[in-house]
């Protein structure tokens, strides 16, 4: 069976930007609730300033707390200061972020699209001398919400550096919900000619209810592994516009009706997403909830 691998996002791009603020102690039960759900691969936390993003405050705290033997476990980081303050909490693998236009760089991490290429780059090579799992974001792919359309090609070629410096995996972001299935068609195609599929991943947001449609695109070019986020929730503070991410249940859902596997149990991350709700004080969840809680209910 075709099996798909897919880290859940919510701990960190989840959070990020949410106006409630979660302890490490209610991050580190969300994560744990994700595991048991069968998630094979979280994004757990960054390490960025906490004047930058309050809400990821306590990134040590969260990955010191976790068993990093259960599962993949991802954090994200900007600098090399992030990326020595994430190996000294124990995490084994990190992953950078690289914008596509220069004015989404300046905005989000106050460099240049060259700094942040190079800098990007060293922190990769030097997680891979390190031992640690290397993962870089190409961000704000299709659009740019300061720049407008972003080339396929810039997206190509700001991969190929990320490649040559060492990532074992690069995720073609659509930080604003701005591809469409047409799009995506191309840019995952042209990415998967250029890179192969095995070492590609799609993060997808669902501004224009578009999600699900792309990343079926992204499936037909041959990508198996997808970031996405419990409830839908999430979104980048320095990108205006920006939606929640692709619902994981949505995303699990659309991949089980179609014969594939990805070692999820549906019913249990229904609990995680109403626990995820409530700690949240409001109603989360995809598109999908309604229809998957009658469902399963029959079931
Ligand atoms: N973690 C924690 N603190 C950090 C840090 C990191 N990775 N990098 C820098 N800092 C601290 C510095 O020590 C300094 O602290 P001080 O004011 O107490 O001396 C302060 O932040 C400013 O450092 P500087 O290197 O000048 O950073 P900056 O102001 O140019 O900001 C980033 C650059 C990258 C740190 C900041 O823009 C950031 O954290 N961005 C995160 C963006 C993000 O998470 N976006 C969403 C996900 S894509
Ligand atoms: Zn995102």
């Amino acid at each position: 069976m075709d099996k798909v691998i897919i880290n859940d996002v919510a701990p960190r791009d989840g959070l990020q930007n949410d106006p409630v603020a979660l302890s490490p102690a209610e991050r580190v039960a969300l994560i744990d609730g994700l595991l048991d759900a069968g998630l094979p691969s979280v994004e757990v936390a960054s390490f960025v300033s906490p004047k930058a993003v309050p809400k990821m405050a306590g990134a040590a705290d969260v990955v010191e707390a976790l068993d990093l033997d259960r599962a993949d476990f991802h954090a994200l980081v900007p600098n090399r200061k992030g990326y020595e303050l994430a190996c000294a909490s124990g995490i084994r693998s990190v992953g950078v972020v690289l914008s596509g236009t220069e004015t989404m760089n300046r905005e989000n991490i106050n460099m240049s699209l060259d700094r942040a290429t190079s800098v990007c780059a060293e922190v990769l090579q030097q997680a891979r001398a390190d031992g640690l799992g290397a993962r870089a974001y190409v961000s704000v792919a299709f659009e740019c919400p300061f720049e407008g359309v972003v080339p396929d090609e810039t997206i190509e070629r700001l991969a190929a550096v990320m490649f040559d410096a060492g990532a074992d995996e690069v995720i073609v972001a659509d930080t604003i919900g701005a591809g469409n299935p047409l799009r995506a068609k191309a840019l995952f195609g042209r990415m998967v000619a250029a890179f192969g599929a095995t070492r590609l991943a799609a993060h997808l947001h669902d501004t224009r209810a578009l999600a699900l449609a792309n990343a079926w695109q992204a499936l037909e070019c041959g990508i198996r592994r997808f970031d996405s986020s419990a409830g839908g929730v999430g979104g980048c503070p320095f990108a205006p516009g920006a939606a929640g991410n692709l619902a994981t249940e949505d995303l699990v859902s659309l991949l089980h009706q179609a014969g594939m596997h990805t070692g999820i149990d549906l019913a249990a991350l229904l609990n995680v997403v109403s626990d995820l709700g409530q700690r949240l004080g409001r109603s989360i969840g995809g598109r999908t909830v309604p229809w998957l809680r009658r469902n399963l209910a029959a079931a």
